[in-house]
């Protein structure tokens, strides 16, 4: 069974065929960062319409790069919500119409679960329980799932999300946006200890998280050093931000797999790209036992072949959306 999937959620259009909810036929997408860049983060007047520019000439790419005709194609899944609102629409009304038009079930997805289904594309789907850590430009949570397609989240951030520290951080110490992968290249020559950062909540006792302090700590940090005559390294202070970011996530992970008693562990959001984060991850799951999942790093940032993922493993159970669904920009998870 072949799906369409289309996210338009935030600066990135993305359309992709997957077939049988793993096998990704195409994954095309069109970011907008070069839009948004100069403005140091997402203005939605503009993502919208790049995304209305955009979607067409994408959803024609994607089903001719997947060699796939429209008769082959059975079901469309689509993202509305949590995003920003005008960026939404343009996926979801363009979904409408291709599914209306081809009497094809429309299937409107969670862009959360998407991220935790981007797992299932290249593992197939995993036996649950699991432990998911989510994290990206807009969330940060640990969540429990029992059971395909229920969700218990365990704890959240209180205040700032893990990408957009990454974000705020980067774009204080002038490496632009999106931050987070300029932060992961330049803490590769970075020496992490080099300032000990505060672990906010790191022995809070439970599962939420608080980010914002962090960013303040670097700020302060970099002001103080330069009201000293010194310029600290900017490698230096990207691979102690990122150290503190990560120990705090990788700590609470393992403890809410154990609190669970679940032998599984999830990661998904486009921070999950960072290349520490996964390899700590991996060597704390590996010393206690833990089977540890995480898409390839192309399909943790924000891509359709997740959506189009989540919204198979919908349709196989009957899920369907009805024509009158319309966009949620606060959607939660759940
Ligand atoms: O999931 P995503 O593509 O979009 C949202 O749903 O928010 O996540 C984007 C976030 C951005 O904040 C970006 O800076 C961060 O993920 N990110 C990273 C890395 N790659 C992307 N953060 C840390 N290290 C990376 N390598
Ligand atoms: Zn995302």
């Amino acid at each position: 069974m072949r799906v369409l999937g289309i996210e338009t959620s935030c600066d990135e259009t993305a359309v992709a065929v997957v077939e049988d909810g793993h096998k990704v036929l195409s994954n095309v997408l069109s970011s907008q960062h070069e839009i948004h860049g100069r403005f140091g983060g997402v203005v939605p007047e503009l993502a919208s319409r790049a995304h209305l520019e955009r979607l067409n000439p994408l959803v024609e790419d994607a089903l001719a790069e997947a060699g796939t005709r429209w008769s082959e194609i059975e079901g469309v899944a689509v993202t509305r919500g949590p995003g920003l609102a005008g960026a939404l629409l343009v996926g979801l009304a363009g979904a409408k119409a291709v599914a209306l038009a081809l009497d094809l079930p429309l299937i409107a997805v969670n862009h959360l679960e998407g991220h935790i289904y981007a797992n299932f594309l290249e593992h197939g789907p995993p036996d649950p329980p699991y432990v998911v850590l989510l994290v990206s430009g807009g969330h940060t949570m640990l969540v429990h799932m029992p059971e395909e397609h229920r969700y218990e989240i365990l704890g959240q951030t209180v205040d700032d999300a893990a990408g957009e520290a990454f974000d705020k951080v980067a774009r204080f110490l002038g490496l632009g946006y999106p931050g987070g992968p300029a932060v992961d290249l330049l803490a590769r020559r970075g020496n992490p200890e080099a300032v000990r950062f505060p672990r906010a909540m790191a022995g809070s006792g439970d599962f939420d998280f608080s980010l914002s302090g962090l960013k303040t700590a670097v700020i302060r940090h970099v002001k103080a050093e330069r009201a000293a005559g010194r310029e600290p390294s900017v490698e230096d202070l990207a691979a102690s931000f990122q150290e503190a970011v990560v120990d705090v996530q990788v700590q609470k992970t393992v403890a809410a797999a154990e609190a669970t008693g679940v032998g599984t562990v999830l990661m998904g959001g486009g921070v999950v790209a960072n290349s520490r984060l996964r390899e700590r991850m991996a060597l704390e799951a590996e010393a206690r036992g833990l089977r540890l999942l995480s898409p390839s790093p192309e399909l943790c940032t924000d891509n359709a072949a997740m959506i189009a993922a989540a919204g198979h493993f919908r349709l196989v159970r009957g899920g369907r959306s009805s024509f009158d669904v319309s966009v949620e920009p606060g959607l939660p998870l759940g």
